[in-house]
């Protein structure tokens, strides 16, 4: 049993800020995250691993572009959650690069006609790359846009021909003690998971994800695989994927089962759902909004109405 959760947005036991100057001491450390990186050379260090990671080719999909200006590359690359790499948000730049991204190898099971382990590069060529600029909101009320690379989770469903009593998708990660440093820390019990209804990671917003910005993912970015689903929280993109599992009923996914009450399986973005303990009304993209700047407006479904279809006579207060 998990004794204490440190949840998003809350100080950790050896934080002895009071609760009330926390958002504020974020937000000013979001405003000076340029500088402070930089002085911690975290910012220099992710530009120069960006000098030599590999670049990823891939056909812009025009139908898929945000009009949202793309977030500074420094910033996407700095500002992360990836608990298994620590709880700040600069803590995956700093210790991500103990991943080892290959050899890897991801095995697709569960409620399937044909089972498929395969190796990152066999994966990475099963469906044409595509960049897509995708706002991603984050549950903790900041948000960033990305141009990530990869192809519709669907071309891998395909695939596999899932069953006909396969109604659900699950995704594991990597748990690892030897490269991830964060599995010390009992805040999730390990490893990360998190699942979809099968028409929603069958749509085709929903993107398998192998880069961003023109090349490979970052270690602290979800290296070597992640899903991005950007009409839901940004903690349903699980990165590091090593197990997709279709199955007959709904996962148990891991932000859920550490707090029922606060993160629901579907957790589309919906600013009429607050958060239990603050408001979902609003979001800060990272790298734009200064700390007197205002908040913008969060957007039903983070912008992405096209998906409200799968919703159809669903309460999503009570489904969320
Ligand atoms: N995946 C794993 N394995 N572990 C994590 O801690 N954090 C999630 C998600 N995927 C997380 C994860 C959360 S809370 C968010 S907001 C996004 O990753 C952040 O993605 P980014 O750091 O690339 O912006």
């Amino acid at each position: 049993m998990l004794i204490r959760i440190p949840r998003f947005d809350e100080p950790l036991p050896s934080e002895i800020t009071p609760r009330e100057r926390l958002a504020s001491r974020r937000l000013f450390l979001h405003g000076m995250a340029a500088g402070t990186l930089a002085a911690t050379g975290l910012a220099d260090a992710a530009l120069a691993d960006a000098a030599q990671r590999p670049r990823l080719p891939a056909q812009r999909n025009a139908k898929y572009i945000a009009p949202d200006k793309p977030t500074a590359y420094g910033d996407a690359t700095t500002y992360n959650n990836f608990y298994e790499f620590g709880l700040e948000k600069d803590d995956p730049a700093a210790h991500a690069g103990t991943l080892k991204t290959r050899p890897w190898t991801v095995r697709i099971d569960g409620e399937v006609k044909k089972p498929l382990t395969l190796d990152i590069d066999a994966l990475q060529k099963l469906a044409p790359m595509e960049e897509r600029l995708y706002r991603l909101r984050c549950v903790e009320g900041w948000s960033m846009a990305i141009p990530w690379i990869g192809f519709p989770f669907a071309e891998l469903a395909k695939k596999v021909e899932p069953a006909g009593n396969a109604k659900f998708v699950e995704f594991t990660t990597l748990a690892d003690r030897a490269q991830m440093p964060g599995l010390a820390s009992r805040v999730l019990d390990w490893p990360y998971v998190e699942g979809l209804r099968l028409d929603e990671a069958n749509h085709p917003l929903t993107l398998l994800t192998f880069g961003m910005y023109g090349q490979l993912l970052p270690n602290q970015n979800g290296a070597p695989v992640r899903l991005v689903v950007p009409w839901k929280y940004g903690f349903k993109s699980a990165k590091s994927i090593v197990r997709i599992r279709f199955t007959e009923t709904q996962p148990a996914t891991a932000w859920n089962r550490a707090a029922p009450d606060e993160y629901g399986f579907f957790s589309n973005v919906n600013p009429e759902v607050d958060h239990p303990r603050w408001s979902q009304a609003t979001e800060r993209r990272i790298g734009e909004d200064g700390f007197f700047t205002r908040k913008r407006k969060t957007q039903m479904f983070n912008g992405y109405p096209e998906v409200a279809s799968l919703y159809a006579g669903m309460d999503l207060k009570k489904f969320f």
